[in-house]
């Protein structure tokens, strides 16, 4: 094989790696929760088809917000930890739809966070009795 072609080899390595550590690279940042009413939405108004039928949604924080480019897409949370012991359903990760702005939700997050999750989203990862959690996420 000629250098210049192995140097070639080397390079589409190197960036294929690159590509799947990002690809799997997660984020760390906290969560909260927060229960009805969720309507008016910051991202889509009174629309009820906005929900996913499981109810797994969330609104995020002002870090996460971004002028609501952030509306509709879908990423996956997984509880790290949380403010009681054993807050965590261990491993478990969900794939939660952004459709809120936590600033201005209808109803007050139980603490700041960069995800706010819905009662039913925040049940499937943590136990309800934790106000906050240490959580990694990623698109999903
Ligand atoms: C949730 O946390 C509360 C308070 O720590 C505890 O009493 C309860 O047993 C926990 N529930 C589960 C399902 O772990």
């Amino acid at each position: 094989m000629s250098s210049s072609r192995h140097l070639l080899y080397k390079w589409a390595i190197l960036l294929l790696s690159a590509l799947l550590l990002r690809l799997s690279s997660a984020d760390v940042g906290t969560g909260s929760r927060y229960g009805p009413p969720y309507m008016p939405t910051a991202c889509f108004g009174n629309d009820g088809s906005q929900f996913p039928t499981n109810n797994h949604f969330a609104a995020v924080g002002e870090q996460m917000w971004d002028n609501g480019a952030i509306c509709g897409k879908i990423y996956l949370v997984r509880c790290l930890s949380g403010s009681i012991p054993k807050a965590c359903v261990s491993g478990k990760a969900i794939q939660v739809k952004v459709v809120d702005r936590a600033a201005t939700s209808v109803s007050r997050p139980t603490a700041p966070a960069t995800f706010v999750l819905s009662n039913d989203a925040f049940a499937a990862i943590a136990n309800l009795s934790a106000n906050s959690l240490n959580i990694e996420y990623s698109r999903g």
